[in-house]
């Protein structure tokens, strides 16, 4: 074998509910994930020790410095972890090809795991009777980050526990969207402590989070206007607070005519729901001539997820 390359999407959250705070530092989340056609390729080639570069995908705006290269890369502690577990070297040359926003609340990162772990197991696992199932690099993923085992699922998933639990959900037809990318990064921990801070603020207690009944029926139905309706994320005030100049970007979407709006994850990253793929189009335009984003992607879900080419 000498280069694997796997293609990986980003993410949406069609519900992020945080409930409470645990003893190991996460929440407990209801997280309805959403696979989107927005892409990182991976790819792993044999070399005589462990190197990694990241650079912007062709076609691509995404800004790429920042991204840690050294063995702090989750990509990497991903290529060590599954040489570990197959008892070889983890002598491989991994290269990130960029297309998902850096730490724009779309899990790029997780996703760069994700690859990195289908890569490296398709190049140094016997292809016959492989060592390492689809389920053991899930596992192995949730070792590395909440989002990594749906990177490695894609399609449209409830996530449970801190978000790696995960089960398919019914979701009949594709959805159409529009993100707008923020200049600059959150900080996930950062949102998440915001999330808390406003609750005591407000003497809330965190709710047990409960899967929304209307999002499973308007995915289950396909229905884009209904989905719109059920977008939330618990997320977006803390998001909205550090990054208060979000909020003319979501109302610059809805203004023009999106049927959801709502942070992706924990931002900054906006994502705007379209009623079919000319709609999708128009907004894009819109959104653009706005000046409220760093660039305007569109894309559409589900799709995949991580695939080997
Ligand atoms: O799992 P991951 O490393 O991606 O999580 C990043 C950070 O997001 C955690 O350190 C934690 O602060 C926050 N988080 C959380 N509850 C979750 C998932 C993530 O508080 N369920």
């Amino acid at each position: 074998m000498t280069a694997v390359t796997v293609r990986v999407p980003a993410k949406v959250n069609l519900q992020l509910s945080v409930g409470p705070l645990r003893d190991d530092g996460y929440h407990d989340l209801v997280n309805v994930f959403h696979a989107v056609s927005l892409f990182d390729e991976v790819t792993a080639v044999p070399a005589d020790g462990l190197a990694l570069t990241v650079e912007t995908a062709r076609g691509s705006l995404v800004a790429v410095d920042g991204v840690p290269t050294d063995g702090g890369n989750l990509a990497a502690r991903a290529a060590v972890l599954v040489a570990d577990r197959l008892g070889v070297e983890p002598a491989v040359a991994i290269r990130i090809r960029k297309a998902i926003p850096v730490a724009g609340g779309m899990a790029g990162g997780s996703a760069d795991a994700a690859a990195a772990l289908l890569a490296c197991a398709r190049l140094w696992d016997s292809p016959d009777e492989p060592l390492l199932s689809r389920d053991d690099l899930m596992e192995l993923g949730a070792g590395l980050g909440s989002d990594v085992p749906f990177a490695l699922l894609g399609g449209t998933a409830i996530g449970i526990g801190r978000g790696e639990q995960l089960t398919p959900a019914l979701a009949r037809g594709t959805f159409h969207w529009v993100f707008a990318t923020a200049d600059g990064g959150l900080s996930t921990p950062a949102v998440y402590a915001e999330c808390d801070r406003l609750r005591d603020a407000q003497g809330e207690e965190a709710p047990w989070p409960e899967v929304s009944e209307e999002l499973m029926a308007a995915l289950a139905t396909g229905d884009a206007k209904a989905l719109g309706a059920a977008l939330s994320n618990d997320l977006q005030d803390a998001a909205l607070v550090l990054r208060p100049s979000l909020s003319r970007t979501l109302t610059a979407g809805q203004d023009a005519g999106a049927i959801g709006a709502l942070v992706s994850g924990s931002g900054p990253t906006c994502a705007f729901l379209a009623e079919n793929v000319e709609h999708a189009a128009d907004l894009a335009a819109v959104l653009a001539g706005e000046g409220v984003a760093k660039s305007v992607v569109r894309a559409s879900g589900p799709v995949p997820g991580a695939t080997v080419m």
